[in-house]
This record gives structure tokens, C-alpha cells and sequence, in this order.
């Protein structure tokens, strides 16, 4: 058999082992399994491609001093990568995809400046170059900015006047300049260099008046920008292995987005036009007005002892405090005791997609009992105790009454409907969106202030002793 069909047969199984993969990451179970198989693929193409890849033109990769430097750059970036994330907490893993995402946005855009060359007299592989080139420099610019903001480097979003507007006029003159390469194509890769730097302009444009709650959509959308920029290389290359798997990002970071948008009541044209969102702390939210009352632990065990039904609100906090092991121990003991517990999630929670099913599948916590928001939220009227570990913004009513509030809009889990309400957190400070939670001051509501991990492990030792 012909080299390059043992080639396209290698590239067949990659991509399938990418779908099947992606398809098993929708289950905790499954998950891990699922990024080895599609790890094992991705290995499988990039070795299939080093030694059985041959260009028309007689190139190949085949010789040594080739593959010695291909090899050097894999270790390099293995041994970078694996440190980096078997290192990583899990509340910073949203910085982390960010710098990954950037990672992949720069090697399109180098792979741009690099083709662009090559192509010279052939219009539809230039403008892919072009389109490839623009794309990936502006997710990686807006991606290492979005590191910068979520490891609060850069703490405030910086609003240049008319920002939008700004931006807008930025974006168009920037894909008419790749237009005019396109058409014009200049010998010289000065303007194409020129063009990658306001590309990069662009990039940081896009994501610096960004703040506060929208975050997370912002990266996902500069993954699936990543994803259609791979997709480019993978049309330039005549690669299905490459078009695959940045279909496949460009795809999932378009669906993770719209999610995330309709989660948040975000229209995604306030995405794409720039600058949106409240900022940290932007807006102190509703006046307070009323007191707050504390619980105490042995009230709290009484009260969760004798209830019939227990919803269990898990929140940025709880991942904080690492509290997911005792949160399973103390739901265990009170369904021994005839409580019916589950959790309620939002899906915004925490810090990243799915990042409270994630932390709970991790303390083994059956993913029957992780209730979604649509189909929790009538059930609270029926409960009769909600405990709030380590959320806050996810149960601010003032996202349905206040309409100058940075959230308001976003859907929320009802936990005011409950009979009552426990609130575990630290102090009265403030969750992501920086504003202040009425639902503290209500007098269904009490608070039982301390780290998750300790709170709760006194809960529990204080339930073992009823
Ligand atoms: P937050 O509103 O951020 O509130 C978390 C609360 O946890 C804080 O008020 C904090 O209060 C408390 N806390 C921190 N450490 C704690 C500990 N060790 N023990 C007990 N409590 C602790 O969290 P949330 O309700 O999960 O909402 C998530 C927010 O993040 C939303 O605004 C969402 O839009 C945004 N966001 C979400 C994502 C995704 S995709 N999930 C990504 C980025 C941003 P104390 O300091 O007083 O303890």
C-alpha cells in the first residue's frame, strides 16, 4: 500500500478517536477515558505525520536533523505542559485553558507567517493563510489577557471611551487589510508582519474592557477561534486530521458559548462587539438594608437532622475550601437518616463549565443527585433546608429584581423559596460579580460563617453524635 493512503487511514483514526472522545467527556465516568483516546489519536497523527508525510514537492520530514528538532520541541512542550497541569489547582484551571488556548491561537498565526511565502500566486491558499493568520493572533493576544484577568494580574477592565465603537472600526479595517494582502499580494512579508501585530492589537482590544462575570464566555469564544484558525491550517495543508479537530474545537467552543450566553442572559452580538459585562466589584448592587443572623453549627445539624428533604447549593467556595469530600460524607449521613439530599447546579457555578460536577464526581458523589437549575428551581418550594457552601452571586435575587444590578437578568437558583435557608461562607464579602447578596439579609435566611472544609466537618462530627 501507498504511503500516503497508510496516512490518510492513521488521520481516519485520529479524527474518529477525537469524536468518540469528545462524546465521552459528556460523562464523568467516562471522561478520562475519553482524553485518552483522543490523546492517543492526536500522538498517532503527529507521529504518522513525522515519518510517512511527503509534499508534493518532494518535501519530508524524514531526515534526521529534522526530526531531532521536532522531537526537541515535542519534549519541550510535553514536559512544560504535563508539569503545568498535573501542577495546576483546580480553581486556576480556567487561567490554564486560557494560556493552552492562547498556545494553539499563536501556532496558527505562526504557521500564517511562516505559508505565507509558499503561497504566493495561489489566491484561495493565501486567504486562508490570511484568515488563519488573524484569527489565531487575535485568540492568542485576547487568551493571554484573559490569563492576566483571571490570575488578577490585571484586576480592573480598562474602558477606553467609545470602546465599542473602537472596536468595531478596529476589526473591520483589520480584516479589510487582509482582504487587500489577499487581493494585492506584496512580495514582501513586511505587511503581513504589520498585519499579524494588529491582529495581535485587536486581540487585546477585544478582551481588556471585558470583566466580572462575562469572563468565562470570552474564553470559551477565543477557543472556538483557535479551533476555526487550526481548521484553516487544516484546509492549507490538505489535512483532514487538522480540519477535524479544529471543526471540532471551533464547533464546541461555539456550542460552550451560546450555552454559557443563554446562562448568563447574555446576548452573544455583546460578545462579539466587544466590551460587556459588569466589572469586579462595578457595582455594589441593591442598597442593604436589615441585619444578618447567625446559625450555629449544633442548630444547623438539628435543623438538617429532622428535615424531610435537603438541597445542597455548591459554589466557588466549596472548590475553594476543598470541602467536596466532606460535603458526599455529610450527605451520605444524612440520607442514612432517612433525608432525602441533593445538589442544585447552576451552571455557571464556580469557576468554569461543569466545574461543580466536576469537583463532586471527584468525591464520588452520584451524578443522579446533581440536579440541573431548570429542574431544581420548582422543587425549592418543597424544601426543607437549603445550604448555600461557598456560592453567592448564583443565589442573588437582585439578578431578577434589580435591574441596575451587573447580573440582573441571569438565571438564578430560587433558593429564597425554601423554608430555610443556611449560608456558609467565610465573611459578608462579596462573590465574583463583587455586589452585595440581599438574599443574606432575609430573615428566612441565616448565616453560618467559617471555611467550608471546617464548617462542615463539625457539622458532620455533631450529626455523628444525634
Ligand atoms: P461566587 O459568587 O464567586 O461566590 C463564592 C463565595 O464563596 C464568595 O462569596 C466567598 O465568600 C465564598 N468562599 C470563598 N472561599 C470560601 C471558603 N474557603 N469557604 C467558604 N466559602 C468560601 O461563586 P458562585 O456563586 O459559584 O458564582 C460563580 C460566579 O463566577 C458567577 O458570577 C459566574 O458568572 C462567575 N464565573 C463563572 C464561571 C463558570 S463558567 N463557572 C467562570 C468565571 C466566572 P467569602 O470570601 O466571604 O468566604
Amino acid at each position: 500500500m501507498e504511503i500516503k493512503y497508510i496516512l490518510d487511514i492513521i488521520y481516519l483514526v485520529a479524527s474518529v478517536t477525537f469524536v468518540i472522545g469528545l462524546k465521552m467527556l459528556s460523562h464523568p465516568d467516562s471522561a478520562r477515558k475519553g482524553n485518552l483516546y483522543a490523546a492517543f489519536g492526536m500522538a498517532l497523527a503527529i507521529v504518522g505525520t513525522i515519518f510517512l508525510y511527503n509534499h508534493a514537492d518532494g518535501y519530508t520530514t524524514r531526515e534526521p536533523i529534522k526530526i531531532i528538532l521536532i522531537l526537541a520541541a515535542i519534549g519541550v512542550g510535553t514536559i512544560a505542559g504535563w508539569l503545568t497541569a498535573s501542577k495546576v489547582q483546580m480553581t486556576k484551571m480556567p487561567e490554564l485553558v486560557s494560556l493552552f488556548n492562547g498556545m494553539g491561537g499563536a501556532c496558527a498565526a505562526i504557521i500564517g507567517l511562516m505559508e505565507y511565502e509558499h503561497n504566493l500566486g495561489k489566491t484561495g491558499a493565501l486567504a486562508t493563510i490570511i484568515a488563519g493568520l488573524i484569527i489565531g493572533s487575535v485568540s492568542f493576544s485576547g487568551s493571554v489577557i484573559a490569563f492576566l484577568k483571571l490570575n488578577e494580574t490585571m484586576k480592573k477592565p480598562i474602558r477606553i471611551p467609545s470602546y465599542n465603537i473602537l472596536n468595531t472600526v478596529v476589526m473591520i479595517a483589520l480584516i479589510l487589510f487582509g482582504a487587500y494582502i489577499v487581493y494585492a499580494q506584496p512580495e514582501h512579508l513586511l505587511l503581513v508582519v504589520l498585519l499579524f501585530v494588529f491582529a495581535l492589537v485587536y486581540g487585546v482590544l477585544f478582551v481588556i474592557p471585558i470583566g466580572g462575570a462575562d469572563m468565562p464566555v470570552v474564553i470559551s469564544l477565543l477557543n472556538s477561534f483557535t479551533g476555526l484558525a487550526a481548521a484553516f491550517g487544516g484546509f492549507l495543508y490538505q489535512n483532514q486530521v487538522m480540519l477535524t479537530g479544529g471543526i471540532l474545537v471551533g464547533s464546541a467552543g461555539t456550542i460552550l458559548t451560546l450555552a454559557m450566553c443563554k446562562a448568563m442572559n447574555r446576548p452573544l452580538s455583546n460578545v462579539i462587539f466587544g466590551a460587556f459585562g459588569g466589572g469586579a466589584a462595578a457595582s455594589s448592587g441593591a442598597e442593604v438594608n436589615g441585619s444578618i443572623k447567625d446559625i450555629s453549627i449544633s442548630d444547623t445539624a438539628i435543623l438538617m437532622n429532622y428535615a424531610k428533604k435537603v438541597v445542597i447549593v455548591p459554589g466557588y467556595g466549596l472548590a475553594v475550601a476543598q470541602a467536596q469530600h466532606v460535603i458526599h460524607e455529610l450527605e451520605l449521613l444524612l440520607e442514612e437518616r432517612g433525608v432525602e439530599v441533593v445538589y442544585a447546579i447552576h451552571p455557571v457555578a464556580g469557576r468554569m463549565p461543569g466545574h461543580m460536577n466536576v469537583l463532586l464526581a471527584e468525591s464520588n458523589v452520584s451524578y443522579d443527585k446533581l440536579v440541573e437549575m431548570e429542574d431544581i428551581n420548582p422543587q425549592f418550594a418543597t424544601t426543607d433546608v437549603v445550604l448555600v457552601v461557598g456560592a453567592n452571586d448564583v443565589v442573588n435575587p437582585a439578578a431578577k429584581t434589580d435591574p441596575s444590578s451587573p447580573i440582573f437578568g441571569m438565571p438564578i437558583l430560587d433558593v429564597e423559596n425554601a423554608t430555610n435557608i443556611i449560608v456558609n461562607k467565610r465573611s459578608m464579602n462579596a462573590g465574583y460579580a463583587g455586589i452585595d447578596n440581599l438574599l443574606f439579609y432575609q430573615p428566612k435566611t441565616s448565616m453560618l460563617f467559617g471555611d467550608a472544609k471546617g464548617v462542615l466537618a463539625k457539622l458532620v462530627s455533631e450529626l455523628k453524635q444525634m
